[in-house]
């Protein structure tokens, strides 16, 4: 029964993606669609923005301005929009579609100095991660060194808006195709264009990167802002992106700066990218996309179906292999919990009905079912098929949970693995999830009490105690927000979904994996931006977010009173002495001043910008109890610098080195990226 729908569906997408004329897919396709600016701070909080990177006068200074205290000359930044687009897939039989996307920003290259010439360059880069390479200034542009330049394993696309001529260079003016490496497949001067990159004076330009990855061209549009777009593109040329980016990769921009120095500057940015079916998880979408195309599809459907089981015969034969193996590793995972039958499980959810579905989570979603036998519900987390990661996240979250035993985290009761689905089983919790209750979501009557939000504090304290410091290997939980907060008949808190967790000794994931951004928005700790790295400290930095939501009763990106984040209107508070204000209004008087105070300050402390003045994981439980004191609050908030000790990335020697460029500045002196 599986097997022949299966079949079905795979023969009919086949014919689809063979048959039906590219252009018939292209608008079945959707589009996402990101606007930015103008930047201030809060686009720390969805961008990669890598020091010497800044964000300062509503721009992206992808190289330093003199705001951020750092030398200007020979510098190399990068910034990028923190997601990854999928831009390519295979088909089945070795085909490929690729993800056409557009995007148009406004930059200014301004020139510092009206007597020597601009340099280096400027680029919109598509990237396969979140890094700088090191010493990519000068000539490199921030895209590769000299020992990475022209490696095809840099997976990097770019159009360089080049200002210094280089020998290979044609000019000091150019726009150029750069694929791996900095010495162009294709350049245009842009003084034909009558454009200047980089005139005496300030000039924003707007730029249109414009990808058809049907008829795989990349054509570039660039005009003074405020006019039309031209009709001929400046730069055009045959690209297929397939092969030459990662799969998943990032869109964002480099910039450098040498001897001769130039402020490279983002003011708006927009971004438009098709969504490939791969990388969707929408199954309606597809069973809609899969209904109108066999209504289109089913003539030629039966000339090709002889040639098409053949081939689906195959893939599914090379599927099993796959299989086999992920269950061999199951299998001989050690203190693997119990094997569950599908069978079961299908059952026991009623066939993964709607109406079981109890949340979802990350990369799957979650249903409650009655096992057959037992009578006692459990929750089953079935992973999403489309997913291609997806063996590997189930992997994952299998390694490390099945190891962990404490009374403070969910407790996984098996696994199930069959026709590429793959199913958690845990202990199903009756109380939903935290957020549930302090948000008022469902139709609760009750506010949760301050008794069981002290209780539900103090446990996801001892959970993370235990994940830090008493299991034998490290575990950084990576995920930890209200949703992820589970409550069982006694309202304790078991913490879940370690579907993002990852032993530390073997940390290598990119940050970025964090889908959805909004709503992880003011759990991330700062620095995870800049490191990509999840650790104890940004834990305790997501735990206090978690303690003010639960002692405020508000999302940590509630805005009040003009605060942009939760944090900040406590901190302020607290500040004006008025920190018991704080506490969730609905519960009136009935709560423990004594212990209303110690959380929020608690709360605020963890929540301290610099990764290393936040409390200890070890202390935080003892601070709870009231055991040990909860460290001083200062008055203000701390900045958020990076990095985050004087580091040799911040020199002293900045005015010097801008009055050798013969410009008349002082350090009051602001940069001239304008956005009026
Ligand atoms: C940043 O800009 C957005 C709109 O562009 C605004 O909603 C937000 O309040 C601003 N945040 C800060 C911290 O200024
Ligand atoms: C990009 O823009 C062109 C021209 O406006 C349009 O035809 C095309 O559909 C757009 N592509 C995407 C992916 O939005
Ligand atoms: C982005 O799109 C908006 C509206 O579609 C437009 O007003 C704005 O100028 C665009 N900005 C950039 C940088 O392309
Ligand atoms: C080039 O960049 C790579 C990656 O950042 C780095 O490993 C290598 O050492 C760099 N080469 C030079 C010459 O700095």
């Amino acid at each position: 029964m599986d097997l022949s729908i299966l079949l079905t569906i795979n023969i009919t997408i086949t014919v689809l993606y063979f048959v039906l004329p590219p252009a018939c897919l292209a608008h079945k396709l959707e589009t996402l669609d990101y606007k930015f600016g103008p930047f201030n701070s809060s686009y720390y909080t969805i961008f990669a923005v890598l020091t010497p990177a800044t964000i300062s006068n509503d721009a992206l200074q992808v190289t330093p301005d003199s705001a951020g205290n750092f030398t200007l000359s020979n510098r190399s930044g990068r910034v990028f929009f923190n997601h990854t687009f999928t831009l390519w897939e295979e088909l089945q039989g070795g085909a490929a579609r690729v993800a056409s996307f557009n995007s148009s920003f406004l930059i200014n290259v301004f020139r510092v100095s009206n007597t020597s010439g601009p340099g280096e360059g400027f680029a919109f880069l598509i990237s396969p991660d979140l890094s700088l390479p090191l010493n990519s200034e000068g000539q490199y542009l921030g895209l590769t060194n000299s020992t990475t330049d022209g490696d095809s394993s840099n997976g990097i696309v770019a159009i360089e808006l080049d200002t210094f001529k280089q020998d290979f260079d044609p000019d000091d003016n150019h726009m150029g195709l750069n694929i791996h490496s900095v010495r162009s497949n294709k350049t245009v001067s842009l003084s034909n264009f009558g454009i200047q990159i980089a005139p005496v004076g300030t000039k924003v330009y707007m730029i249109w990167v414009h990808y058809d990855g049907v008829q795989k061209v990349l054509q570039v549009y660039m005009a003074e802002r405020a006019k039309a777009k031209p009709t001929t593109p400046v730069l055009t040329a045959d690209l297929d992106l397939k092969g030459l980016v990662n799969q998943n990769s990032y869109f964002g921009f480099a910039a450098s700066t040498g001897s001769a120095i130039q402020l490279n500057c983002v003011l708006g940015w927009n971004l438009t990218v098709e969504q490939l079916p791969s990388s969707k998880n929408g199954d309606d979408d597809n069973n809609k996309l899969i209904k109108i195309c066999i209504g289109v599809g089913v003539p030629v459907f039966v000339l090709l179906l002889i040639g098409v089981v053949g081939l689906t015969y195959y893939q599914m034969k090379k599927r099993a292999d796959s299989d086999l193996k992920l269950l061999g590793a199951l299998k001989s995972l050690p203190g693997t919990p119990g094997e569950f039958r599908f069978r079961d499980l299908k059952n026991a959810t009623n066939n993964f009905d709607e109406k079981n579905k109890l949340g979802q989570g990350g990369f799957g979603v979650v249903y409650k079912g009655v096992l057959p036998n037992e009578k006692v519900p459990v929750a089953v987390k079935k992973f999403s098929r489309d997913n291609l990661k997806g063996q590997d996240d189930f992997l994952a979250e299998l390694t490390i949970i099945n190891r962990l035993r404490h009374k403070h985290l969910v407790r996984l009761l098996g696994w199930c693995h069959k026709n590429r689905t793959l199913l958690l089983v845990y202990d199903y919790m009756p109380n939903g999830s935290l957020d549930k209750h302090i948000f008022n979501e469902t139709e609760e009557k009750n506010t949760l009490e301050w008794k069981l939000r002290y209780n539900i504090i103090a446990g996801v304290a001892s959970a993370l105690q235990y994940l830090h410091n008493e299991y034998d290997q490290k575990v950084v939980h990576r995920d930890l927000k209200a949703s992820n907060i589970l409550l069982d008949s006694h309202f304790n808190a078991r913490l879940g979904d370690f579907g993002l967790a990852r032993a530390l000794d073997n940390e290598k994931t990119s940050y970025a994996e964090l889908e959805g951004v909004p709503g992880t928005m003011g759990y991330i700790a700062p620095e995870c931006f800049h490191t990509g790295k999840a650790t104890c400290e940004s834990d305790v930095y997501g735990f206090g977010a978690v303690v003010l939501e639960v002692v405020c009763g508000q999302r940590p990106w509630t805005k009040i009173a003009d605060f942009q984040f939760l944090v900040d209107w406590v901190w302020w508070l607290h500040r004006e002495g008025r920190l018991l204000e704080a506490v969730d209004e609905r519960l009136g008087n009935d709560y423990v001043v004594e212990e209303a105070q110690r959380l929020l300050l608690l709360g605020l402390a963890c929540s301290h910008p610099i990764a290393s003045e936040r409390p200890k994981t070890q202390d935080i439980f003892q601070m709870i109890s009231g055991s040990v004191a909860v460290p001083r609050v200062p008055p203000f908030k701390p900045a958020f610098v990076w990095p985050s000790a004087t580091g040799p990335d911040i020199t002293s020697n900045s005015s010097r080195d801008i009055t050798a460029n013969s410009t008349p500045m002082t350090s009051g002196w602001t940069p001239q990226c304008v956005s009026s």
